[in-house]
């Protein structure tokens, strides 16, 4: 029976990943600060016959990402599929968000996949194998104006798991990062910025019809079982990165800052407007 570990896995893509490799036979362990979600996606596992287990786990912390590992070779002798996944979403100004706020996001959506992959590795590399799935954004590949802390921790884990694709293939330990576009889930739970508005918008392309947190799923399971590397679930976020990469920047940035002037409306030289 293989065995997948969930950062995040109390909650929308984490829950959605348990879900689909529990409907395949896979035994589950998420892990999550959010201890009563956990209990409540724990129970749903179970109750659909999953072998299941939750540990409350705050990827900031390299002491509860061991102790999951340690949990999780205990309970089943190691683990096949590591889902870094667990992250949260903030938005501002250059000149507004704080460096507090900057250290954050950080620490949680990029540093918390950095520990999830030390962790891990050696465990990989003792078994003789094992597959990670970081989750970024399209938001790492985008340059979305107000959003430059979250951009840059996702661009960070594109690059980080493009590096470790080739560094880690001569030990059979594959990697696969998940850049999906808005699609809903409880992420703006966690939202942080100094302008309240930019969580509403933010709630809004949560809210827009696409694909579901199980659609995306779905895709980063089947692009795992087939050892693909980019998984970009939404159409219109390939669309978007071909443009980009066939304009001149100056062009991209120009079409980009007038397709999100929503995000910027407060500020524009002059009072925005
Ligand atoms: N929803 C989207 O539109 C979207 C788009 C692109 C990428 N993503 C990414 O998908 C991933 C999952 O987010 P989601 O949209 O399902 O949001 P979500 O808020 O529904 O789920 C995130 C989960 O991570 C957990 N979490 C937060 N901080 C944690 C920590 N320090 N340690 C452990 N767990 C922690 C939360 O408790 C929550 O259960 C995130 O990395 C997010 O950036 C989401």
């Amino acid at each position: 029976m293989k065995r997948v570990f969930v950062t995040g896995g109390a909650s929308g893509l984490g829950r959605a990943l348990a879900e689909r490799y529990a409907a395949d036979g896979w035994r589950v362990c998420i892990a999550d600060v959010h201890d009563a979600r956990g209990a409540e996606t724990l129970a749903a596992l179970r109750n659909s016959g999953a072998e299941a287990e939750f540990v409350h786990c705050d990827v900031t912390r390299e002491e509860d990402l061991i102790a999951a590992r340690d949990f999780v070779e205990a309970r089943w002798g190691g683990v096949d599929v590591v889902i870094n996944n667990a992250g949260v979403a903030g938005a501002g100004a250059i000149d507004a968000v704080t460096i507090d706020d900057w250290k954050w996001i950080i620490d949680i959506n990029l540093l918390g996949v950095v520990r999830g992959c030390r962790v891990f590795t050696p465990l990989f590399k003792r078994q003789g194998g094992g597959h990670f799935v970081n989750v970024a954004s399209m938001a790492g590949f985008m340059d979305v104006p107000m959003m430059s802390s979250y951009n840059a921790t996702k661009a960070a884990v594109i690059s980080l798991s493009e590096t470790m694709q080739v560094e880690l293939a001569e030990w059979k330990i594959g990697v696969t990062v998940v850049c999906p576009s808005f699609f809903k889930t409880n992420l703006t739970d966690s939202f942080r910025s100094p302008e309240p508005r930019l969580r509403d918008i933010t709630q809004r392309l949560l809210d827009r019809p696409g694909p579901s947190a199980a659609d995306v799923a779905e895709d980063v399971f089947r692009a795992v079982h087939k050892g693909g590397f980019y998984v970009l679930p939404h159409a219109e976020g390939r669309r978007a990165l071909l443009t980009k990469r066939l304009l001149p920047r100056a062009l991209w940035a120009r079409m980009l800052a007038k397709q999100t002037r929503a995000f910027t409306r407060d500020n524009r030289p002059g009072g925005g407007g």
